[in-house]
């Protein structure tokens, strides 16, 4: 291999893991323009988002949220990031999900909240966080949130390293996704009966 083969080498496999990190496409102008509009006719309404006014409504021991990613708010397009407002009220839980295109950050605005993700060990991290905390959950990491401490609504924001997070939740990926009940019965070591039991919720509002 000549002198300056093995440099180059190495930068462009550098290159090729930068590149594999990124969660969206880079932009290659100021901002991604939505297709059949006009950019001329673009204004500061383009690059504000209003559906926070009013906050979250939310159920006795539910969660409600709000989200802004590409989907609601296109500005985002090509930019990376996404934000969601998130309020729990007391007992509510969020099950083990994960988000397949970005790391999570959750700031605390309002009281408290039990959090814990998994790596590829196994390894539970957990904490439970306080007004003004932050909090990261690694990229593609299985994780869980709850409001388990307190008779006071939690209220919490979550910024995403990506225009579209993606959401796997996986109580309804697993039981609500018409996976072979014999398939789930050997991977869980239960019976038929149980299958069904854990399936049954998700038939109700039916998978999506
Ligand atoms: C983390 O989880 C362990 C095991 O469930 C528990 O004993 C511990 O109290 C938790 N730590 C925090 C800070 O919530």
């Amino acid at each position: 291999m000549g002198k300056f083969q093995l440099p180059l080498l190495a930068s462009l496999v550098l290159l090729a893991i930068a590149g594999a990190r990124c969660s969206d496409p880079e932009l290659t102008t100021d901002f991604a323009v939505p297709d059949g509009v006009d950019a001329s006719k673009l204004d500061g309404n383009f690059f504000t988002y209003t559906g926070f006014r009013g906050g979250v409504s939310t159920a006795p021991g539910e969660t409600g949220s709000k989200r802004a990613t590409v989907v609601e708010f296109p500005a985002l397009d090509g930019l990376g990031i996404s934000f969601f407002l998130m309020y729990f009220q007391p007992g509510a839980v969020l099950p083990p999900h994960l988000h397949p295109r970005g790391s999570k950050l959750i700031y605390m605005i309002q009281g408290s909240l039990t959090v814990g993700f998994t790596d590829n060990n196994n390894k539970l991290y957990n904490q439970t966080l306080q007004e003004g905390d932050l909090f990261v959950v690694p990229k593609a990491l299985v994780h869980y949130m709850a409001n388990l401490d307190s008779d006071k609504e939690t209220k919490v924001i979550f910024s995403f390293s990506s225009s579209n997070p993606g959401s796997i939740q996986l109580p309804i990926n697993l039981f609500g996704s018409n996976i072979p009940s014999k398939v789930l019965e050997k991977s869980f070591g239960v019976s038929s009966r149980v299958i069904s039991q854990l399936q049954s919720p998700h038939k109700v509002k039916g998978g999506h």
